[in-house]
């Protein structure tokens, strides 16, 4: 039954009831956010709690921003509202057709210049190569059982000198027991890479389904971290970030942010 089970299709559905249910991650920014944003007082998160540097952004010009993944009214409209004089605009694409209501829902409300597209994010062909400046793409690879295509697409469809912010989950949190995890004890179970559909008992994950909860994959670093080297992107900013409240918060910062460039491949050194 899990071998023919869409995950695309399932966790839209999914990520739709979070919205119903007010799942933190589903909670748009407020109009006092956006105004704060349109005067220059802004931040977005990638990871849980730490924002994004500021350096990390270049200035914004007419820039082309592309939120991946990352539906939920959060940074598609502060992105849009601090971009908005100097011309910039925001697509926000997301699997689930509820969270990218809530960015046109904030749009709309706030007059930002954002539009949303739904689809799956290893499949950009919706996108022309090329086509965005800055791409920024919160924890939410988890989601998806091969993040491979993710990097190769965004970085497809990134300009050369383009910048790919991403936020991913460190394997690690996925070698424990979840339901002991939950009750802050830490068994290992697992190994990597770790994936909903086939790691845990299919009592466990129909749990989980009748729970309507996404499903996740733990990807191994190889894949997050050589994934967008081999795809043509270069790492220029890192850094880790907690989630107090979870078990193994208490040792070590579980979540990670890489800041990447598109190289130009066009120099005779990068054909050999
Ligand atoms: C944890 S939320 C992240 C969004 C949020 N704005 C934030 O602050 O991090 C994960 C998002 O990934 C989206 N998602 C899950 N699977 C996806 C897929 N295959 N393609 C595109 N988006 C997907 C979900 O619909 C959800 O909006």
């Amino acid at each position: 039954m899990t071998q023919a089970l869409d995950i695309r299709r399932y966790n839209s559905r999914a990520w739709d009831v979070a919205v119903e249910l007010g799942s933190e991650w589903t909670l748009p920014v407020d109009t006092a956010t956006v105004a704060a944003a349109r005067q220059g007082d802004w931040s977005i998160v990638l990871t849980p709690v730490k924002p994004i540097p500021a350096e990390w952004f270049p200035p914004f010009g007419n820039a082309r921003i592309l939120c991946l993944a990352s539906g939920g009214g959060q940074q598609g409209p502060v992105l849009a509202a601090a971009g908005e004089k100097a011309g910039a605009s925001v697509v926000v694409f997301d699997n689930s057709p509820r969270q990218l209501a809530r960015d046109r829902e904030v749009a709309r409300r706030d007059n930002l210049p954002l539009t949303t597209v739904e689809g799956d994010m290893r499949d950009l062909s919706h996108f022309a190569d090329d086509t965005f400046d800055l791409i920024v793409h919160p924890c939410s690879n988890l989601f998806v059982p091969d993040v491979r295509p993710v990097w190769q697409e965004a970085a497809r469809v990134l300009k050369t000198g383009g910048l790919l912010l991403s936020g991913f989950i460190n394997p690690i949190l996925y070698l424990f027991d979840q339901k002991k995890a939950d009750d802050g004890v830490l068994e290992v179970r697992h190994r990597l890479p770790y994936s909903d559909l086939t790691s845990i008992t299919p009592a466990e994950r129909k749990a989980y389904m009748a729970a309507h909860e996404a499903l996740e994959f733990g990807h191994t670093l190889t894949d997050q971290i050589a994934g967008q080297i081999e795809a043509g992107l270069a790492l220029t900013g890192f850094y880790e970030d907690g989630w107090p409240g979870m078990a193994l918060h208490e040792y070590m910062e579980m979540f990670i942010a890489t800041r990447a460039v598109k190289v130009d491949s066009s120099s005779t050194l990068n054909k050999e």
